[in-house]
């Protein structure tokens, strides 16, 4: 195969972002827009430099010669039209989360069952430098086993909510409990290979904003204790209505021979790592200290990582947007194994979902179902 055409849907908004990274594949070609916004499509067509541009989904599908698709439309038609895609055998990369009822969720696992074409999601944060980086030392066993993590999405996006993306106000800070929760829980569980969360439970800091019309948003802060197959414990903080710095990308992780703090973002704050064999003293090391980060880079991360540089860079979200991309396009050549499969992916929206629950009956620890059973 020398080119690859993808379509992509959203093209006016999130869909866009994507571009540097197929610019930067040379066989990732954008072949083909959708978007509803018909007052932008035309000027997304020509950035995005496609051939073809359609307001219509289905029929973007039907008429366009695609080998796969790049959703990134708002969260509750990711499955949908992940759906739409597998049944006509194109590939699909879709934006977080994978689905927003369970319903959704098996629905798609079975197309992809059914399908030619291969599912990814798109969780970027599992692609940072930092995350990269932690997983391959995981792999390596300098953390010795991981047992306990934490992770937190803290975002304030009341006016995004409100005027921007008005889909935001009922399908983030609508319902109560992790609505968006993978860019949390997805780095946390790829340190935590061949493992899955089993139960969780959930709880919320009560309902402390409301919004313009004067109706209330969900609680403002929950939080989901995730109990794994293997006996580890996971805390995930959502936050997207509280008034305060942001700070997306934060990050814990005990194993039995190594810790990992992420910044949070303050002004003296460093990612900071301790292990074991590095460092007999039960004292930090500043990761992204020059010395540490070209140490430990230099030994432990992948080669893409090491080669990819400013195409990476000039991506977003820290490289994550390119990586995901980047994984993508091997996995359809056969090169390697899908990272974040449908599986995977489910693995990571699937606690969410049923935290949902847990918070509407006073925090109950609930089941989370399976994926690989249905
Ligand atoms: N991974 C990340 O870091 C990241 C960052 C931002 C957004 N997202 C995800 O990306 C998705 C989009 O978010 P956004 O902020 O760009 O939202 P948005 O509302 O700005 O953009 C969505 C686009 O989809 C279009 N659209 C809606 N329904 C459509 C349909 N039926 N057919 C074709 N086009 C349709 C809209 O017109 C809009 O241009 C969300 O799921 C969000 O969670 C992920």
């Amino acid at each position: 195969m020398t080119k690859l055409n993808i379509g992509i849907v959203g093209a006016c908004g999130r869909g866009a972002k994507f571009k540097t990274a197929c610019d930067a594949t040379e066989i990732a070609t954008i072949h083909a827009v959708c978007d509803l916004n018909e007052q932008e499509l035309s000027g997304a067509r020509e950035r995005l430099g496609a051939r073809e541009q359609y307001t219509e989904y289905e029929q973007m599908l039907d008429k366009s010669d695609l080998d796969a698709v790049i959703i990134g439309t708002p969260m509750h038609l990711h499955a949908p039209q992940a759906i739409a895609a597998l049944k006509r055998d194109l590939h699909v990369l879709c934006e977080v989360t994978a689905g927003v009822s369970i319903d959704q969720c098996r629905e798609l696992v079975l197309a992809t069952k059914a399908s030619k074409g291969i599912y990814m999601m798109a969780e970027n944060y599992n692609y940072t430098k930092p995350n990269q980086l932690v997983k391959e030392l995981v792999q390596q066993g300098l953390f010795g086993t991981p047992y306990y993590a934490e992770g937190e999405y803290i975002h304030e996006l009341k006016h995004m909510n409100e005027h921007e993306t008005p889909w935001r106000r009922h399908r983030q800070t609508g319902i109560d409990g992790i609505t968006y929760g993978t860019h949390s829980l997805g780095p946390i569980l790829q340190w935590m290979p061949g493992d899955r969360v089993k139960r969780v439970c959930c709880e919320g800091s009560g309902i402390r904003h409301i919004d313009g019309t004067g109706k209330p948003y969900c609680q403002s802060s929950s939080t989901m204790l995730c109990k794994t197959e293997k006996e580890a414990l996971i805390k995930i903080r959502v936050d997207v209505l509280s008034d305060r710095p942001h700070s997306m990308n934060n990050y814990q992780l005990q194993g039995t021979d190594g810790c990992y703090e992420s910044s949070r973002g303050g002004p003296n704050d460093k990612d900071k790592i301790w292990l074991r064999k590095l460092n007999k003293e039960l004292t930090w090391t500043d990761l992204q200290a020059f010395e540490t980060i070209t140490e430990l880079a230099n030994k432990y991360m992948p080669q893409d990582w090491k080669e990819a540089g400013e195409a990476a860079a000039k991506a977003g979200h820290g490289g994550g947007d390119y990586f995901v991309l980047l994984d993508f396009i091997d996995v359809i050549l056969g090169k390697r194994p899908p990272i974040i499969s449908i599986h995977e992916a489910l693995d990571m929206t699937l606690p969410g979902l049923i935290s949902q629950d847990s918070i509407t009956q006073e925090g109950a620890w609930l089941e989370v179902p399976d994926s690989r059973k249905w």
